[in-house]
C-alpha cells in the first residue's frame, strides 16, 4: 500500500475526469493523494449521486460534478489529463466500450487510473465474506433492474485493460489492514445491514433464494469476522 501511495503522491493529475463517480469516495482519495491536480470533474448517471457530491465538495472550487452517461460522453476528445474509474467497472455490462469512452477523452501521454476490489480466492476467510456479500448485494440489486455484476479477478481485470495498449502500465494489489476482524463492533455493523438490505425483496419469486444465501454470508461472519477484499490498481499512460 505503501508503494501505491507513493506512486500516487508523485503525480500531477491536471484536469482529471473520475467516471462513476458516486458522492465523490475516490475524489476524496485523489484529492487528498495527488502530488497536484487542475480541476476534478466527477460524471454519474445517478442525480442522487450528482446531488450528494455537489454538497459534499461545496466547500471545494476545484471540484464538479456533472449527470453523464458513461458510455456516451458529452466531452471532446483529449480533454482530460487524467481519467480514473473506482470500484464501478462492475457495474457496467459494457466494460470495454466505457475504458475506450475514457480512452477516447484522455489526452495522448495521460494517466488511466483504475481502481477495483477483486474476487481472487487466494485471500483470508474474512476477506471473502466480503467478496460473499459484496456479491450478495450484487444479486439483490439486479432484481431490482441496477446492472450490479460480480466483481471480478485481477486476470479477468487485465484482460479488459490490455485492450487499452497504455505505455509503463503499473499494477498495484492493496487491502485496507483490519487488526481483528472479529471486532464485535464490525461484524455486528455488517450483519445488521443484510436483513434491511432484502427486505424490500419480500414479494418476488428471488426472496427465498436470497435469503437463504444471507443466512449462510451471516453464519460465516460470525466464524470468520469481516476484513476489506484486496483491490488492484491499475496505472498506465495512454500512448
Ligand atoms: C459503487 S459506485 C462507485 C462510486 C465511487 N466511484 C467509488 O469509488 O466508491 C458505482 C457508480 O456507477 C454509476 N454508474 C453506473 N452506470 C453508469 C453509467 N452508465 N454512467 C455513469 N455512471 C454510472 C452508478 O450510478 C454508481 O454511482
Amino acid at each position: 500500500m505503501e508503494d501505491l501511495r507513493n506512486r500516487l503522491n508523485a503525480i500531477d493529475g491536471g484536469k482529471i475526469l473520475d467516471v462513476a463517480s458516486g458522492s465523490g469516495e475516490f475524489i476524496h482519495t485523489l484529492n487528498h493523494i495527488l502530488h497536484d491536480f487542475e480541476n476534478i470533474t466527477g460524471i454519474d448517471k445517478s442525480n442522487k449521486a450528482v446531488f450528494e457530491g455537489k454538497n459534499e465538495f461545496k466547500d471545494n472550487e476545484k471540484v464538479a460534478f456533472q449527470r453523464m452517461d458513461a458510455y456516451k460522453m458529452r466531452f471532446e476528445d483529449t480533454t482530460f489529463d487524467t481519467v480514473s474509474i473506482s470500484n464501478s467497472l462492475h457495474h457496467f455490462n459494457d466494460i470495454k466500450d466505457v475504458l475506450n469512452e475514457m480512452n477516447r477523452v484522455l489526452k495522448p501521454g495521460g494517466y488511466f487510473l483504475i481502481n477495483e476490489m477483486c474476487c481472487d480466492e487466494d485471500q483470508t476467510e474474512a476477506q471473502k465474506n466480503h467478496i460473499l456479500l459484496h456479491h450478495w448485494w450484487a444479486k439483490v440489486d439486479s432484481c431490482f433492474g441496477s446492472v450490479h455484476n460480480s466483481t471480478y479477478t485481477k486476470k479477468q481485470m487485465e484482460t479488459f485493460i490490455e485492450e487499452l495498449e497504455l505505455d509503463n502500465l503499473e499494477i498495484f494489489e492493496y487491502a485496507f489492514p483490519v487488526e481483528n476482524p472479529k471486532d464485535e463492533n464490525l461484524t455486528r455493523k455488517y450483519l445488521a445491514s443484510i436483513d434491511p438490505y432484502i427486505d424490500p425483496l419480500k414479494d418476488k419469486p428471488e426472496y427465498k433464494r436470497l435469503k437463504e444465501e444471507s443466512e449462510m454470508i451471516k453464519q460465516r461472519i460470525k466464524e470468520y469476522g469481516f476484513a476489506p477484499a484486496r483491490s488492484v490498481f491499475f496505472i498506465g499512460k495512454k500512448k
